[in-house]
């Protein structure tokens, strides 16, 4: 399961633009400004409905146009299933799935495994625990299915709690153990799903990435679910507080992952290129559990590859990239610049050179 075709329509810098990608690993290179990024946010955009490197997204549609367009197909044994997604300035999205409408985005993002790793986007996986959490639930939802109902759920009855909190009418006290009932069962179903997927995750990521890469011996997961012991007990516990500061502290929105050698937090260890090399392991780590577990071939996205990364580290990424099946867009600014990391995987390669937003291969 990859995708076999994509066209791009008023995105960015590109006017028009069509390929048949290669379904292992597409070599995607041109100058700075020439469109390498974009494409690879055209791809991403298909799958999640927005953009990795903006929240503004009226600035994927072209300058001079009202709409942007990615359309592509995808190979399912002998199917080929074609996807389109389009947006315009006012902001509308529409998107289609074998020629059907569709009105959800989750559809195209379990149709379409996507990730993507950037030069920031260690930065932002060792920042704030947002994108960590982003990270576990793109998982979770792609193995466990009932997790996207229980995960869109408790997210509801969190907006309550909190607004009730907020506003505190007259039986606020009453309402929220009301709510509460259904706010602990819904937290201890995600919650079991996301200890479920760690487990799952470590013993890949244990088994196969560390024994290719020294480095990471020691490493140890730790997860905390964002809350102690009891929910029902902290939610009581944290009552009074949760008034004082208008919301609720504790419970799984509030979940996080760290990563320790030696007892030491890596942030204060890992050198960036280290940091760096950890990100990859554990990207290709998740969209191999995606692609075992769902039997759907995951594509990975990785923009600006060489980008401060020395010779050594490469050397470990091709290690990495080996035990990937994914369908890989890379871009680099040469072709050259990446031939360490590509030539000595054994798949079938495909080169794109991107100019002015066109592409030659
Ligand atoms: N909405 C838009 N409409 C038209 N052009 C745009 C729009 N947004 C960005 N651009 C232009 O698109 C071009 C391609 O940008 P992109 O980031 O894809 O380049 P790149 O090939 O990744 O470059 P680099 O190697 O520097 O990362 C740039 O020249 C940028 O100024
Ligand atoms: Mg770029």
């Amino acid at each position: 399961m990859s995708l076999n075709y994509i066209s791009l329509n008023h995105f960015r810098n590109i006017e028009a633009l069509s390929f048949q990608p290669s379904a292992d690993i597409n070599i995607i290179y041109g100058a700075n400004g020439s469109g390498k990024t974009s494409l690879l946010e055209a791809i991403y955009f298909l799958s999640h409905g927005k953009s990795f490197r903006t929240n503004k997204q009226k600035l994927l549609i072209h300058y001079e146009h009202e709409s942007c367009i990615v359309h592509a197909k995808k190979q399912h044994l002998n199917l080929s299933i074609p996807v389109g997604i389009s947006k315009n300035k006012q902001g509308e999205t529409q998107l289609k799935i074998q020629g059907q409408a569709s009105r959800k985005i989750s559809e195209l993002a379990q149709l379409l495994p996507v990730q993507v790793i950037t030069p920031e986007s260690y930065e932002l996986f060792f920042g704030g625990p947002k994108e960590r959490r982003k990270f576990l639930d793109l998982g979770v939802f792609h193995v466990e299915h009932s997790f996207f109902n229980a995960w869109r759920q408790f997210n509801k009855i969190l907006k309550q709690r909190n607004a009730l909190l907020k506003s505190r009418p007259h039986n606020y006290a009453e309402q929220i153990k009301f709510w509460d009932v259904e706010f602990i069962k819904v937290a201890d179903q995600i919650n079991i799903a996301r200890k479920a997927y760690i487990e799952r995750f470590n013993a890949y990521f244990f088994d196969k990435i560390v024994s290719q890469i020294p480095i990471f011996s020691g490493l140890e997961l730790r997860y905390d679910a964002g809350w102690k012991e009891d929910l029902a007990s902290t939610l009581k516990a944290n009552f009074e507080r949760d008034v004082k500061l208008g919301y609720t502290s504790k419970g799984p929105h509030k979940a996080d992952f760290s990563f320790y050698i030696n007892g030491h937090s890596i942030e204060n260890i890992f050198s960036r290129g280290q940091l760096k090399l950890l990100l990859y392991a554990l990207k290709i780590t998740q969209n191999t559990l995606i692609e075992t577990e769902t039997k759907k071939q995951s594509i990975l996205l990785i923009d600006d590859l060489p980008s401060e990364l020395g010779e050594e580290t490469m050397t470990s990424v091709a290690e990495l990239l080996k035990l990937c099946q994914s369908q890989l867009f890379i871009t680099a600014i040469t072709a050259e610049s990446i031939s360490a990391v590509v030539e000595p995987i054994q798949r079938e390669k495909k080169m794109f050179h991107v100019k002015h937003g066109s592409l030659t291969t």
